[in-house]
């Protein structure tokens, strides 16, 4: 009986989650990536050109089965339906003249796509399957090669960018995006251009031969240009029904008037109905940011609703999911996901950053904040203030620099990053390109060339110092949020943030209780999949955590005589 009951509540929590996925974004999302899928196993059959018309033909055979098969058939010309359909309606709900480029260009390369590809589908599906012409690639290539090169280069350029803008959009904010960004862009790149070489290569080939047997009958080919004629003429009445609807509702929605909108700093504006709070921002200019360019996303667009929160629909389930992952309180809301019937008052949460302030990609990422699997590396000198005290000020000064410039320079000969300059240390980020065992063999290698560059400063400065120079390194690896901090008049610096710092930081003070040079979290030690050489694993108590850290402490003094195995059985905790 638990097990039943436990099972109808399961049960019913996911009929509600159900009931509030935003079911038009997934469909939409869903329907272009069969497209999607379709275009790009299209493209590298075209690429297998560069092969002979032969390869192509044997690659063609299996396309052929995959897409005109009964399930292909649907899955395709559904999600064709589909994904037109539901974009028409979103475009009807947008404002048009304030959307962003980007999202803009995807649009018209979208509505550019029917019109291009119309024949060509005429020429080889429907003639294929209704008037029994040969659509082998020998056959097409013949026919248009090299009369419609033209047409057939745009059309793979606009049908394989369209998707490719709408594939990054969704994917730009993913934890793993940066990992596969440059080997995404190769593809993007080069999947089109191989396309169009292996074109070019096999309409040569097939032109070079005379194929008298592939000829179309004089039937075949009247029955072509008349079903492209009446096809042409459906789509222009189509399209202008479209345009006519559009216009329809905008005239609509001019009649039924307007929604008044308050935002805090810009007075009231206006609303059309049907549109969401960040159409009204754009229309009327207010800057409000929209990373993910409001597709529910980023979270960047959320607002403080001042009055009117009851007028306003309950949150769905996917807009409650991006709330809650902020722990936004129930008066926040995403402007991209409301579309007020009744006046409100909104306060914009975050501030926009203008485009032209000259960042690079980088900065761009980090300007809001984004996850990232990094090693965390803080290290600081042992008992500066008694060594600054003992010292004429411009002398620490000196030592201060020459040895925060040797960290930096071990740091970046590691492709770390500088997170953060601290008055006698520094605190630095590895494995911002997302690679977890790769940042964490770096920092490693660079809490070694740390130790080294603190003695050889030791050697070389021993006599002048009171103290000898000495310092400690903790290493930890986890989540971070990876942001860009500071404000325009005293400039950003890119650095990490979360409880994985604090870990690391925490390790670099317990170096002084463990009298070690450094210590490296157990998660680091199994992320680089090594440990320093002779180094003893180690409990370190953490405030606010239950159970305590286990990290590897490691000595130069002690590097050669503590055997690993035994360090791993035996850890003990610091009293
Ligand atoms: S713009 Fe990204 S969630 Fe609204």
């Amino acid at each position: 009986m638990p097990l039943l009951s436990s099972m109808l509540a399961a049960l019913s929590r996911y009929r509600a989650a159900l009931r509030n996925v935003h079911w038009e974004r997934e469909i939409r999302l869903w329907s272009g990536l069969v497209l999607f899928a379709f275009v790009t196993m299209h493209l590298l059959n075209h690429a297998i050109g560069v092969l002979g018309v032969p390869t192509m033909e044997a690659v063609q055979h299996w396309r052929v089965f995959i897409w005109r098969s009964w399930p292909g058939t649907v899955a395709l010309y559904g999600a064709a339906a589909l994904h037109v359909g539901l974009t028409l309606k979103r475009i009807a709900l947008r404002t048009p003249c304030r959307m962003p480029i980007e999202e803009g260009l995807q649009i018209v390369l979208g509505l550019a796509i029917p019109a291009l590809v119309l024949e060509h589908a005429l020429n080889t599906r429907y003639g294929s399957s209704i008037l029994s012409t040969d659509d082998s690639y020998t056959a097409v290539l013949t026919r248009i090669y090299p009369n419609q090169i033209a047409w057939q280069t745009i059309l793979v350029l606009v049908a394989w960018f369209h998707g490719i803008i709408g594939i990054h959009y969704v994917v730009r904010h993913k934890p793993w995006f940066e990992r596969v960004r440059e080997i995404g862009f190769a593809l993007a790149f080069s999947i089109p251009l191989l396309a169009i070489a292996g074109f070019l290569a096999a309409g040569r080939e097939a032109a070079s031969t005379v194929h008298s047997e592939i000829a179309l009958a004089p039937e075949q080919v009247t029955g072509l240009q008349q079903v492209v004629e009446i096809s042409y003429q459906l789509l222009i009445a189509g399209g202008l029904l479209i345009v006519g609807a559009l216009v329809a509702t905008e005239v609509a929605r001019s009649w039924r008037g307007t929604v008044p909108v308050r935002y805090v700093g810009h007075g009231e504006t206006a609303l059309r109905p049907g549109a969401s709070l960040l159409d009204a921002s754009r229309q009327n200019r207010i800057p409000h940011p929209s990373l993910c360019g409001g597709r529910g996303r980023c979270a960047t667009c959320r607002v403080l609703v001042l009055s009117g929160l009851e007028t306003l629909p309950e949150p769905t389930y996917s807009e409650r999911m991006v709330l809650s992952r902020i722990s936004a309180p129930k008066n926040v809301r995403l402007a991209c996901q409301i579309r007020p019937k009744q006046p409100i008052a909104v306060q914009i949460l975050l501030p926009t950053i203008a485009r032209d302030a000259g960042l690079d990609w980088e900065e761009e990422a980090y300007k809001w904040g984004v996850d990232r699997n990094v090693s965390i590396l803080f290290v600081d000198i042992r008992a500066f203030t008694s060594l600054s005290k003992k010292q004429l000020p411009h002398d620490t000064v000196l030592l201060i620099n020459r040895f925060l410039g040797e960290i930096a320079q071990a740091v970046e000969a590691h492709g770390g990053r500088i997170g953060m300059f601290l008055s006698d240390g520094v605190m630095a980020i590895f494995g911002l390109g997302g690679q977890r065992g790769m940042g964490a063999r770096n920092a490693l290698a660079a809490g070694h060339a740390i130790l080294r560059a603190a003695r050889m400063l030791d050697d070389e400065l021993g006599s002048a110092l009171p103290l000898p120079f000495r310092v400690g390194i903790g290493i930890h690896c986890g989540s971070a949020v990876i942001a860009r901090v500071g404000d325009d008049e005293r400039g950003y610096v890119i650095t990490a943030l979360g409880e994985t710092i604090s870990i690391a930081s925490r390790l670099e003070q317990a170096t002084k209780e463990l009298l070690a040079d450094m210590l490296v979290s157990e998660a680091v030690v199994q992320a680089a999949g090594t440990k320093p050489p002779g180094s003893v694993l180690r409990e370190v108590p953490m405030r606010g955590h239950d159970q305590p850290i286990r990290a590897y402490a490691y000595s130069e003094a002690f590097s050669e005589v503590r055997p690993a195995a035994q360090a791993e059985t035996q850890p003990e905790a610091i009293p």
